[in-house]
């Protein structure tokens, strides 16, 4: 086990938003002859464990992937348990998180979500609505190419009804349509359990990210790995395209 602590990345400098794709809960499970959602429920000691380590770090804004468009095409019974898990998770942290002054965002499409998990998501929002520090983002029934498509539309409107003409669309413009308008792009990705993608994540908000890839699988990703990839975040030259300045 590597010797890092939050000290050892004092002299460097700390990502402003991280992103993380919780990958690997299923596999892991399943090595230890369970079932895939005994993952899921062990992966929220993960999340607990990096709320409180990004906190430490003083990152200003965390991005949790916990489940995708995509992940809509799983088993009924799997993506039941993946929600009533993030509403409870929500209620059980709910003090322990305002303690911290984390305040709750999210971002996906909640259309298909039950009444009850909105009525949850609601709820954690309000409660920790005041808090100043870190701004904890859950992507939940999220899709990047919906996302961007959505923005596109939306920017159509304004335009149809001339309250935006063709020559104010630019990068800036476009981006304020995106439902992470209000956050910056994130500096760091991490994903875990070793897959080499971006799975439909912030396709548009990733294009200078450095990205981090871990081989652990979610539930066995702890603060030292987290730390690991902070410190190579911090050895990493953002160049943004430009010739690189010593
Ligand atoms: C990540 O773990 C959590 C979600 C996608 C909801 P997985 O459920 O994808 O686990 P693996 O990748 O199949 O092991
Ligand atoms: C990405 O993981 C989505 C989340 C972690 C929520 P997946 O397990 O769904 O991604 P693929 O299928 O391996 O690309
Ligand atoms: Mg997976």
């Amino acid at each position: 086990m590597a010797v890092y602590g939050p000290h050892c990345l004092n002299q460097g400098k700390i990502p402003t938003h991280v992103a993380m794709i919780m990958d690997g809960n299923g596999r892991w499970a399943m090595s230890q002859g369970q079932q895939r959602t005994w993952g899921h429920n062990e992966g929220v000691s993960s999340v607990r464990k990096v709320v409180c380590y990004t906190n430490t770090l003083g990152v200003k804004y965390l991005t949790l992937y916990a489940f995708s468009e995509e992940n809509w095409k799983r088993p009924k019974a799997e993506v039941d348990f993946i929600f009533s898990l993030v509403a409870r998770y929500l209620k059980a942290e709910i003090e322990e998180l305002d303690r911290q002054n984390v305040f709750v965002a999210y971002i996906g499409d909640f259309s298909k979500l039950g009444d009850d998990v909105q009525e949850s998501l609601a709820y954690a929002q309000k409660r920790l609505s005041k808090n100043t520090g870190l701004t904890l983002i859950i992507a939940l029934s999220y899709g990047s190419r919906s996302e961007i498509v959505h923005a596109c539309k939306s920017l159509l409107v304004k335009v149809q009804s001339e309250e935006m003409g063709i020559e104010d669309i630019d990068q800036e413009a476009f981006s304020r349509f995106l439902q992470t308008s209000s956050y910056p792009d994130p500096d760091l990705l991490i994903r875990t359990s070793g897959e080499l993608r971006i799975s439909n994540f912030l396709l548009w908000q990733l294009a200078y990210s450095e990205l981090y890839f871990s081989d652990r699988m979610w539930p066995e990703f702890e603060s030292w790995h987290y730390l690991e990839a902070v410190a190579q975040y911090q050895q990493r030259k953002r160049r943004y395209g430009t010739i690189h300045s010593h």
